[in-house]
Order: C-alpha cells, then sequence, then structure tokens
C-alpha cells in the first residue's frame, strides 16, 4: 500500500484556512495525508486535528504517518457527512478550520485494485468504503435500463447514457460485466466513430464518473454535510471545499450562497418574518484553481476547484439564528 503525498492547492487551503498555532481544525479527507501535514505545521504545538477518511487504507496510512503526534490527532473511519456526531464525541462544540478535498487519492485511482480506472482491468468494485454493501457491479448488473441511464444522465452528464443502459442490459443477459475492461470497452463499442475521433477524454470517463458517485453516494454525503457547516464551526472559522468536477461544485456554490444569504422573504413583505440571518461569507468569488506550474507536476489537479467560506459571527445582534436554512 502506497500512499502519495501530493496535494491539490496545498499553500493555497492552509492560507484560506487562516491557521493559527492552537487552532482545532478538520481534514474531512485525509487520503495521502498530505493536506493533514501541512496543517499540523501550522497549529502546532497545541492544535489538535481531527482527521477522517472513510476508506480503512487511508486511516491505517494516516495512523502510521501521524503516530508521532498522537497528542495532537484524531483520527476516524467515517464519512466526513458524519462530522457533527464525531465532534459531538469529542465534546468539541465548534473548529476553527474544516477542510474537505473531494474525489479520489491517488492510492485509490492507481493501486487499489477496486476499479476506479479504465486504464486498469479489475474488478467492479469502487466502494471507497469497503463496508458498504453495494459496488459498482452490482448496480450494472442488476439496476434497471431507466434507473441506469438516469444514472449516466444525471452523474456522467453522458449524452449516450440511453444507449449506453441499452447496450448493458443486451449483453448482461448473455454473461454479467464483472471487470473494467468490459465496461469500457463495452462502452467504447457504443459511441459514435465521430464521437470517438473528436473527444478529448477516454469515451467511458463519464460513466465510471457516474458509477463512482452513485456507488458511494458522493452527492448526497456532500449535501448533509454542507448543511451542518455553521454549526460545526466557530465564528470566523473557515471553510475550504475542494472540488473536481461541477456536480459537486454547484452543491458547494449553491449551499454557500444560500447561508450567505439570510433573509427567505417575500420582497413586498414589510418586515422579516422567517429571521433566517447569513451565516456564512464567502470569501472568493469565483473558484480558487491551480496554476499551469501544479497542472505540470500533478495533473489531477487540472480540474480542481475550490471554494472557501467563513463564518459569520452575530455575537450581540439581535434577531438569533433561526435554524437550517436549506
Ligand atoms: C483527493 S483524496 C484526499 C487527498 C488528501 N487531501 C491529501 O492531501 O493527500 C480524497 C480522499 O477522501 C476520501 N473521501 C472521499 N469522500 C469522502 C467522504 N464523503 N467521507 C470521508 N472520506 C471521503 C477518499 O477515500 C480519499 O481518500
Amino acid at each position: 500500500m502506497t500512499f502519495t503525498h501530493i496535494s491539490v492547492l496545498p499553500s493555497e487551503a492552509c492560507f484560506h484556512l487562516n491557521l493559527k498555532p492552537g487552532n482545532i481544525c478538520v481534514d474531512g479527507t485525509l487520503g495521502g495525508c498530505g493536506h493533514a501535514r501541512t496543517i499540523l505545521e501550522q497549529i502546532l504545538p497545541d492544535g489538535r486535528l481531527i482527521g477522517i477518511d472513510q476508506d480503512v487504507d487511508a486511516v491505517k496510512n494516516a495512523e502510521n504517518l501521524l503516530a508521532g503526534f498522537s497528542n495532537n490527532v484524531n483520527i476516524f473511519h467515517d464519512n466526513f457527512s458524519s462530522l457533527p456526531a464525531i465532534l459531538d464525541s469529542l465534546g468539541i462544540s465548534g473548529v476553527d478550520a474544516i477542510l474537505v478535498d473531494l474525489g479520489l487519492s491517488f492510492y485509490q485511482l492507481m493501486e487499489s485494485q477496486r476499479g476506479f480506472s479504465f486504464q486498469k482491468d479489475e474488478p467492479l468494485d469502487m466502494r471507497m468504503d469497503k463496508r458498504t454493501s453495494t459496488t459498482a457491479a452490482d448496480i450494472v448488473n442488476r439496476y434497471s435500463e431507466m434507473a441506469l441511464t438516469d444514472i449516466f444522465f444525471r452523474y456522467g452528464e453522458e449524452r449516450m447514457s440511453r444507449k449506453i443502459a441499452r447496450t448493458i442490459v443486451e449483453k448482461r443477459k448473455l454473461s454479467s460485466i464483472a471487470s473494467t475492461g468490459q465496461l469500457a470497452s463495452l462502452v467504447r463499442q457504443v459511441m459514435p466513430a465521430k464521437l470517438l475521433r473528436t473527444q478529448k477524454i477516454h469515451p467511458a470517463t463519464r460513466v465510471f464518473q457516474a458509477l463512482r458517485i452513485e456507488v458511494n453516494r458522493e452527492l448526497d454525503h456532500l449535501e448533509t454535510f454542507m448543511s451542518h457547516v455553521p454549526d460545526m464551526l466557530n465564528n470566523s472559522g473557515r471553510l475550504c471545499v475542494i472540488s473536481f468536477h461541477s456536480l459537486e461544485d454547484r452543491i458547494v456554490k449553491q449551499s454557500i450562497r444560500s447561508w450567505e444569504k439570510g433573509c427567505t422573504c417575500p420582497r413586498e413583505f414589510p418586515e422579516c418574518s422567517c429571521g433566517f440571518i447569513p451565516r456564512l461569507k464567502s470569501i472568493s468569488r469565483k473558484p480558487i484553481i491551480p496554476g499551469e506550474r501544479e497542472i505540470s507536476t500533478n495533473p489531477l489537479a487540472r480540474s480542481a476547484k475550490m471554494r472557501v467560506a467563513e463564518k459569520i459571527s452575530h455575537m450581540g445582534k439581535p434577531g438569533g439564528i433561526a435554524g437550517n436554512q436549506e
């Protein structure tokens, strides 16, 4: 098991998290611990890092790498959508910074042998958390044609979703589809020759993305997490989310916007009756993206976008907080 420590936007994330010695910080996606180690450098000697990953291999790697910091680090094999319960279990009511760096680690993509990459012929698994029950093979071999079409269209934004789903259902009548190689070549066969010539990405890219999102319920967990962010941050605490495709980025952007907005009463109301007040403010209007130099050393950073928000302090203001505005 070899984890790489290359992180996306490492100095930008640390800068925007506004870290200081003594801070309590969360890394919701430990992966190879690149960010975690940079965060620790900024918050020691008294700070605390709460590290989470749903992949047990990442957790074992983190336990080894961060063993020397046991007084400052708590590691959890869990989903970051469970962060409120994790903080409760530690008796922590608020943290100063939260980072989530979504998607797959280099280890998962290239070495885990769980079928995340169409470049390798591996079992169709795609589970980041091996304790969950549904694999990509289960979905491909059991979901209805309509459900497959929907997944490829919604989570992969795949224009050929209907035809791909129909071909999968035809093929699996003869024998089940068990490997990434089988699925990738089936998708390639379905694609019109013109599209194969003009598309810059591998023809199976969108189908693989869609299956991975469905297997790991990635968007649901992200939405749940975002709906709790202001409750978990201390006043002026910072959130950084690094995402890798438009579906994730949209959830993050819209959620920050809704927390920024406050009052949801119709304009014609003479005064506010909903009681909602802004709870986050966006730190950068546009997402922060890696520069050419970072992309040339780490091609996986190519599609990264980082959004940053800060918890607004309402201490001493009348009105209070009316609850979740999602
Ligand atoms: C891009 S890697 C993180 C890399 C890490 N920031 C670094 O510097 O090495 C993403 C990691 O997040 C984990 N992950 C993705 N979604 C998660 C979720 N909802 N809850 C917990 N861990 C998650 C994956 O298992 C993977 O290890």
